[in-house]
């Protein structure tokens, strides 16, 4: 069975059996992640861009349990450079492991280091872990080749922004399900600062009238059980 865990803003973890995937990793300075998880191993970390709130603690993750960093190029020889172990990619790359595989897709975004550095083209992941496949838009607007990116094999879980100002809002997040077609969806990416601030019910009241898609709305902190 798989299960699904919000840290708040745009950080989960997705594990099945045993083997856990970590998300963008924000849990110092999040509001609502409170510290790293004691416990936590990750099989691989995804890093989505460069910025602070989606890069982290991956770095100190990465070099407490040798668990590597996968992304971007740029982000992943920066995080090489900081003594994490990296896996650098690209966008269209599908990388393979014993569990499935993750694919790295595009964003409209930006993606620099809290130090200002170019980290890259930011991304989005579409995960394979055994049977239940998630996309993780990271930091986006709405673009039209979402349509694509739920094709090859259909999303069981989509995790997308609805904060506006930064990413898409409500709006815009609505439409990206009509693209992408997933089963669920959980939004993100909203309320962890006043900027961002988005109506959650709002949004599931919309996918339940416009999408055929189920929508989750996960308090940080709790966790989902995929059937
Ligand atoms: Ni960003
Ligand atoms: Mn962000």
């Amino acid at each position: 069975m798989s299960k699904i865990t919000y840290h708040g803003h745009s950080c989960f973890s997705i594990e099945e059996n045993g083997k856990t995937v970590l998300i963008d990793p924000f849990f110092t300075g999040n509001p609502s992640a409170g510290k790293i998880p004691e416990k936590i191993k990750p099989e691989i970390i995804l890093v989505t861009h460069g910025h602070g709130d989606h890069l982290g603690d991956a770095v100190e993750i990465s070099r407490k349990t040798s668990s590597p960093i996968l992304a971007v190029f740029e982000l992943a020889n920066y995080c090489s450079s900081k003594g994490a172990n990296a896996l650098p990619a690209h966008m269209g790359g599908k990388i393979k492991f014993e569990w499935g595989w993750v694919k790295l897709v595009p964003a409209h975004h930006s993606s620099s280091t809290n130090e200002g550095l170019y980290a890259g083209n930011p991304v989005g992941f579409v995960i394979k872990l055994y049977n239940t496949v998630y996309y993780h838009a990271g930091d986006t607007a709405l673009f039209g080749d979402m349509a694509l990116i739920g094709k090859p094999e259909q999303i069981d879980v989509a995790m997308i922004p609805i904060g506006g100002h930064f990413t898409m809002d409500i709006e815009d997040a609505v439409e990206a399900v009509k693209l992408l077609k997933p089963k669920a969806v959980i939004p993100m990416h909203y309320n962890t600062f006043d900027l961002i601030k988005a109506d959650a019910d709002e949004f599931k009241n919309r996918i339940i009238k416009e999408a055929e898609c189920k929508c989750i709305l996960l308090e940080p902190k709790n966790q989902y059980e995929l059937q």
